[in-house]
């Protein structure tokens, strides 16, 4: 399946084991209800999975807390089981990404256990400690609200450890070289079972060492090429995306000037304005946001998405700016977390506006990078907000109108089900919306079919076109063999925009790739097009004659 690049145009589907299918009925989904599902996925047009921590765990923190890097939790399977799974996607064409969680461990794992015991303990100096207190323990908490400290008494030890996330998760000591040695070797474990890639969790903490001279932290991005180096020994196809929320100054950094670093990375500069353009309906902030993040190395890649399974972190908008965006996806508390984002899944944040979905969905398929499509978003799944932090956007797939929405005949799922409302299993599932033409699914089809014969997003660099209207986004990309338009309205209002998609506008066409609605340039080289509220065009372009414009 997999060509040079393939990442680039790749369409990633993120799921978790825990909410996807259980089909041995103790309430938990298995590898074997993901194996059940590959037919779906292939169906849906997908071409990389992406499987959240799957590893033991006490499942603390989501499986963000393992305990054996080299096995999988037994609720969900066994590690044939794992392969057989990632045999059947490779064969349907459908590559496997994988969590790669290192910053820190479980503290039930066996290394930190032996930790505790003293420096005497071959693992002591895989995590880090301190005899007291550290002044700064206060500062730099991922969780506000919830986590307290980052460093954390550990009585059987007389020390204090660090971590960056919840006490419960003691971070790895990178500075110590064994501890890289072990990583890799979790790496080459997971190449050799046939993985297509990582998504390596919390990277700008992995890297940050104490330097030697100060004794402050510092990034040590040497690490990251380390990985890429190995992991590219390993198997030439495979990549390393970092969830790494950084500026776009240190944004290169992560993929390195040469490109020898991060092949993929979260763009989740671009994701926070997004969410401010769609909130404002106005253009400006994604359009700023584009050309911030736009020039890459040639291996390097964006990863895109809209909402993820953690809050829409939008701690990287000014307070005026983050208002805005919480006054128009969830004013109310209980909607928000952590002082910072909000928690809601994306359909109920767009009050189920089938329009608005779509527009943020096309905006996913056309903005440069490579989609990152959540569970449960094809089907306009909802939240259930009762649920605590995060959780509430983490409940189990909906299959159908059986019982638990076809996930689980268990008598209870250990996550529960959406039972009821506007967006309950019985209102929002696969089964309804397969049979249905005109469903959110088989929109869903149909844009990642036509996403993946527009190769010239994934490879190219997007020119922004002037359109004069503030509500309205207008972007081109030329590639080897065609050159394509997308145009997206912010705004709930109807516009008539009048634009120059390039140079060769006189006589030129824009063939409609999704409706018969094309337009032709009038002899002054621009082309008006009439754009519902909340519209959005995608076009290739087409000479006078026709011919496709390159
Ligand atoms: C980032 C993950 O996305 C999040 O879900 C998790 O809690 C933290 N890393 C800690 O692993």
């Amino acid at each position: 399946m997999i060509s040079d690049r393939w990442y680039k145009n790749a369409v990633i589907y993120c799921c978790a084991i825990e909410t996807f299918l259980d089909t041995d009925g103790d309430g938990v989904g298995d590898f074997e209800g993901m194996s059940r599902r590959l037919d779906y996925l292939q169906g849906l047009g997908v071409t990389a999975v992406w499987l959240m921590p799957f590893q033991p765990s006490p499942r603390r923190d989501h499986g963000y807390d393992i305990t054996d890097y080299y096995g999988v939790d037994p609720r969900y399977g066994s590690l044939g089981d794992f392969v057989a799974f990632t045999h059947g996607a490779n064969a349907r064409g459908i590559g496997v990404i994988m969590d790669l969680v290192v910053n820190h461990t479980s503290d039930q794992h066996p290394w930190f256990r032996s930790a505790r015991e003293g420096p005497d303990s071959p693992f002591h100096d895989w995590y880090v400690w301190a005899d007291r207190k550290p002044p700064d323990a206060e500062k730099g908490i991922v969780f506000p609200g919830v986590q307290k400290t980052t460093w954390t008494r550990d009585a059987r030890a007389g020390k204090y450890y660090f971590h960056r996330f919840y006490e419960f998760q003691p971070d790895l000591n990178f500075a110590n070289p064994e501890v890289r040695t072990e990583i890799l070797k979790i790496m080459g474990f997971w190449t050799q079972l046939g993985v297509a890639g990582f998504r390596l969790d919390a990277v700008p903490f992995v890297i940050a060492l104490p330097d030697p001279e100060t004794g402050k932290e510092k990034p040590d991005y040497e690490l990251l090429r380390e990985f890429r180096e190995f992991v590219q020994w390993r198997s030439g196809n495979a990549v390393l995306l970092a969830e790494a929320n950084v500026t776009p100054g240190e944004n290169m950094r992560y993929f390195g000037d040469d490109g020898d670093r991060m092949q993929m990375m979260f763009n989740f500069h671009l994701n926070q304005h997004l969410f401010l353009a769609l909130a404002t309906g106005e253009a400006k902030p994604l359009a700023d946001a584009i050309t911030a993040t736009r020039d890459l190395p040639a291996t390097a890649q964006w990863a895109l998405h809209l909402r993820n399974h953690d809050e829409l972190d939008l701690g990287r908008l000014t307070e005026a700016e983050r208002g805005k965006v919480f006054a128009a996806f969830g004013p109310e508390p209980e909607a928000q977390l952590y002082g910072r984002g909000i928690r809601r899944r994306l359909a109920p944040m767009l009050h189920g506006d089938r329009r608005r979905i779509e527009l943020a969905n096309s905006l996913l398929f056309t903005l440069p990078g490579t989609p990152v499509l959540r569970y449960g978003d094809e089907i306009g799944m909802g939240d259930d907000l009762s649920l605590p932090e995060r959780e509430c956007a983490r409940t189990p797939m909906q299959w159908s109108d059986l019982e638990h929405g076809g996930f689980t005949r268990a008598r209870k799922p250990t996550k529960p089900v959406i039972p009821e409302g506007v967006y309950g299993y019985r209102h929002v599932n696969v089964a309804a919306q397969r049979r249905d033409p005109e469903s959110l699914l088989n929109w869903f089809e149909r844009i990642i079919r036509m996403r993946k014969e527009v190769p010239e997003i994934g490879l190219g660099r997007p020119r922004l076109l002037r359109v004069d209207d503030p509500a309205v986004l207008a972007m081109r990309y030329d590639g080897d063999a065609g050159s394509v338009v997308f145009l997206h309205n912010l705004s709930d209002r109807a516009r008539e925009i009048s634009f120059r998609a390039g140079p060769k506008a006189a006589g030129e066409s824009l063939v409609n790739l999704l409706s018969e609605d094309h337009s032709v340039a009038g002899d002054d080289g621009r082309h008006v097009v009439l754009l519902e509220g909340y519209g959005y065009r995608w076009f290739r372009r087409a000479d006078a004659d026709g011919v496709m414009l390159a």
